[in-house]
């Protein structure tokens, strides 16, 4: 299947990410490109549309980014947004200039016709000081707002259309369905980019590069690794092995979940190594946060070859698969897609004296598509809908030594806290909820007739769009009660919980 994309010009905000976004939630597949490629370069992907992003330029701006005037003769639709909505303008003959009234936030937008908006009025978020007066030739104004004469236009022969606020934000509640408008309708695009031809595509994607050839698969638990795993093995079948480090730093039924459920979904050759005592020996003694990722980060290594090494026993491996995903591949300045290894704890490292070529089944994918095709392809929903956590575990959630009773202690007080957030049905609304014990803190409590001595729990639930920031997450108090009773009442050892209720920044969203 060859597909082509709806590519989204980069003006240079952070918008560009996010309308990626969305126009794969209108189940077309997007790339971001940089505004400084040629028409010529545009022309060689093969667009079947073009989405200009905002940015934070005026357009008489002596350093203006700026496209390729010959873009618009290419016969390609495009959608304009923003500032890329102001430079379509500019560009095509129509006229942007500084109205004196600045326009930021919510706007009520009033809705004159076209094939972009229903209704008479429409809540938009607005943020531009230009403003365009004056259509190109050809193009009918759709809309208007007390600082935009402008606010919308539309030329449905040439397939081309803008719009002055930004539809791919929350705050914009009928943006999605103006940019699928355009997208279905002015454009004609059929909306084929659904979980299973994703999950086709890649699948034979990935049986054309690896050949006949074998691969491996480090396992972390957690989403990306599965479902790459997952897509691997349905194109090369036994000649992938995945490995899994049980570093003893997992969350409890952790390893069943990889050992059991993902190997009975996928049908997957595993090699698991065993190596909790060797990083314990490691940690003995370790209080310091960075000294303890470093000792963990070290140990992973040295247990991810020895599993490499048993994975490779009698085969020649060239390939080896990574669950990087297009995030990473747009932040990294789209990576050349060779050796560029994710310093996170996540694979960890290699043997020196190995090179392998990457497997990278997901670098086209967003983290919703990533879950989406997991469950096509038959993956566990507690495997697909695990919330993130990080690569050294409950090590770094463990305030002071960690030691196996610390760990136990934690593993109990963490499965309650995420058995009760589940049975509650907040899995959706919290980004993640990391539990932590506080190990080297002992406070007085009651417990029956006697008094205790035992240690404080954290809870420290989030919500977040993508863990650069966070807002504290405001969970019912009836299941903070649940979750504080039942883990005082079950767990030994904990006669407190506490709740986080600091956002990030300033905090962090891991306490370590
Ligand atoms: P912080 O604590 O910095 O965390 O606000 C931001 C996000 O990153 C996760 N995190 C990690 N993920 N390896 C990972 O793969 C790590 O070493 C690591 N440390 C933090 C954290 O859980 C949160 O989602």
């Amino acid at each position: 299947m060859s597909i082509q994309p709806v590519l989204v010009v980069d003006f240079g905000a952070q918008y560009a990410q996010l309308i990626a976004r969305r126009v794969r939630e209108a189940n077309l597949y997007s790339e971001v490109i940089p505004h400084t490629a040629s028409a010529e370069e545009i022309k060689a992907k093969n667009p079947a549309a073009l989405v200009l992003s905002g940015g934070p330029s005026s357009v008489y701006a002596e350093d203006a980014p700026k496209l390729d005037p010959a873009v618009f003769e290419l016969g390609v639709p495009v959608f304009g947004i923003c500032y890329g909505f102001q430079t379509m303008a500019n560009a095509l003959g129509g006229t942007v200039e500084p109205t004196g009234v600045r326009e930021y936030g919510r706007t009520e937008m009033s809705v004159e016709g076209g094939q972009l908006h229903e209704g008479e009025t429409n809540t938009v978020w607005m943020s531009h000081s230009d403003s365009v007066t004056k259509a190109p030739e050809g193009f009918t104004v759709t809309a208007s707002s007390p600082g935009a004469p402008v606010a919308a236009f539309e030329n449905v022969g040439k397939k081309m259309a803008g719009v002055q606020y930004h539809p791919e934000v929350g705050h914009s509640p009928e943006g999605q369905a103006v940019l699928e408008r355009f997208l279905h309708g002015v454009a004609g695009l059929q909306p084929t980019w659904t979980a299973e031809n994703i999950a086709e595509k890649l699948i034979n994607d990935v049986k054309e590069q690896v050949g006949d050839g074998h691969a491996i698969c480090g396992l972390s638990g957690g989403v990306d690794s599965a479902v790459a795993a997952a897509i691997v093995q349905r194109a090369i079948g036994d000649r992938l092995t995945c490995v899994f480090v049980d570093h003893g730093l997992l969350r409890k039924y952790e390893r069943e979940q990889v050992e059991k459920d993902f190997v009975e979904a996928t049908g997957a050759k595993l090699i698991t190594v065993h190596e909790a005592d060797a990083f314990l020996s490691k940690l003995a003694g370790v209080t310091e946060p960075e000294a303890k990722r470093k000792a963990i980060g070290a140990e992973f290594i040295r247990s991810f070859e020895r599993a490499v090494a048993q994975a490779m026993e009698g085969h020649d491996v060239e390939f080896l698969v990574q669950g990087t995903l297009y995030p990473d591949v747009v932040e990294s300045g789209e990576g050349s897609g060779t050796a560029n290894i994710k310093s996170h704890h996540n694979v960890g490292g290699l043997p020196d004296d190995v090179e392998f070529k990457l497997v990278e089944p997901l670098r086209l994918l967003f983290k919703d598509e990533v879950r989406a095709v997991g469950r096509e392809l038959g993956l566990p929903e507690v495997i697909v809908g695990r919330q993130p956590f990080p690569g050294p575990g409950l090590g770094i959630r463990i305030i002071g030594e960690v030691t196996e009773e610390r760990l136990d202690i934690l593993r109990d007080a963490d499965y309650i806290a995420r058995e009760e957030l589940t049975r509650a049905g907040l899995d959706d609304e919290i980004w993640q909820c990391p539990v932590v014990l506080l190990a080297d803190v002992r406070s007085v409590g009651v417990q029956g007739d006697g008094r205790t001595y035992g240690h404080p729990i954290v809870l420290r639930p989030v919500s977040s769009e993508d863990a650069m920031t966070a807002d504290w997450s405001r969970i019912p108090y009836d299941v903070l009660e649940k979750i504080s009773t039942r883990i005082t009442n079950e767990v030994k050892e904990v006669n407190r919980v506490v709740l986080d209720v600091t956002s990030k920044p300033p905090g962090t969203i891991e306490w370590e």
